[in-house]
């Protein structure tokens, strides 16, 4: 069965930006000319997907506004001859079918995919995680698809980190099947230091089997008191299998400060309206430190 669909959480209250985040949530942040979740929609899209449901929270409005038709803006700039940008925003809002789901209490990312069980249905759907942003020649997520068309089971895109921030992942250990390819058998959430061998850590990308929805709606608290994806995920390998993808590219932690700023640089050096003046720049701004 195809992938047809994406569930992005964005419900998170953003707290490691602000006070960046407190009027704007922090998906809506810029690198170089458009808000971070724009690089993921357009991902999703460029990966064969129809349909986005993003799962929101209060206060989260701008992203639904910035995927939509806006009558206004387009008027105004029609007006003073600006077709182009018109046309650009306009391309925004044709990008793809948006659906919104509000999660009324903030309960984990296990509770926010579940809140989208009635809009996926019952076939299999991808998860990605708005801080996590991948630079890659084919998009993640297509890697992805392609692999899933394959194995017909649900797949984790994973990578190698060194064994003192295995903590801060949810962690996965596998058997390898074929390159880039592991057969999942153990899985955990950020994991003491010293309780696991494996440096293969997910990053926020997912396909998965609809199965998911009704192991998530059974699943009890872990990690930090939340409903764990991972802790489900590993219900799902147990029950059907499920493999790990080593992706090819590479992984931006835009939800971190640093990773926010190595990510502006990396987009930065590859925009076409800035690249070579920013290339000169950053050189300059070396000589000096
Ligand atoms: C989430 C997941 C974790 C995964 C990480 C990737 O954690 O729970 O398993 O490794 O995203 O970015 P978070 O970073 O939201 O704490």
């Amino acid at each position: 069965m195809k992938v047809r669909k994406a569930v992005i959480p964005v419900a998170g209250l953003g707290t490691r930006f602000l006070p960046a985040s407190k009027a704007i949530p922090k998906e809506m942040l810029t690198i170089v000319d458009r808000p971070t979740i724009q690089y993921i929609v357009e991902e999703v899209v460029a990966s064969g997907i129809e349909q986005i449901i993003f799962i929101t929270s209060s206060g989260k409005s701008a992203i639904e506004n910035h995927f939509d038709y806006d009558f206004a803006l387009d008027h105004a700039l029609t007006d003073k001859g600006k077709t182009r940008l018109a046309e650009e925003m306009n391309h925004i809002s044709n990008l793809i079918d948006v659906v919104s789901v509000r999660q009324k209490k903030p309960m984990g990312l296990g509770h926010a995919i579940w809140m989208a069980r009635d809009v996926v249905g019952n076939e299999p759907f991808a998860v990605l995680l708005g801080d996590d942003l991948v630079l890659s020649e084919q998009p993640c997520l297509k890697q992805m698809t392609n692999l899933f068309n394959e194995v017909q089971e649900s797949v984790v895109a994973i990578q190698r980190v060194p064994a003192e921030e295995t903590y801060q992942y949810g962690i996965v250990e596998g058997t390898p099947t074929s390159t880039r390819v592991h057969k999942i058998e153990r899985m955990v959430e950020k994991p003491a230091p010293g309780t696991t061998r494996s440096d293969m850590a997910i990053i926020g990308r997912y396909i998965l089997q609809p199965d998911i929805f009704d192991i998530l709606g059974k699943t009890t608290p872990g990690h930090g008191g939340e409903i764990q994806l991972t802790d489900a995920l590993l219900a799902l390998a147990n029950k059907r299998g499920m493999y790990a993808y080593e992706f090819e590219g590479t992984r931006f932690d835009a939800g971190d400060k640093m990773g926010y700023l190595k990510a502006i640089i990396a987009f930065a050096l590859r925009h076409p309206d800035v690249c070579e003046n920013f290339s000169d720049h950053i050189k300059e701004v070396a000589k000096t430190l």
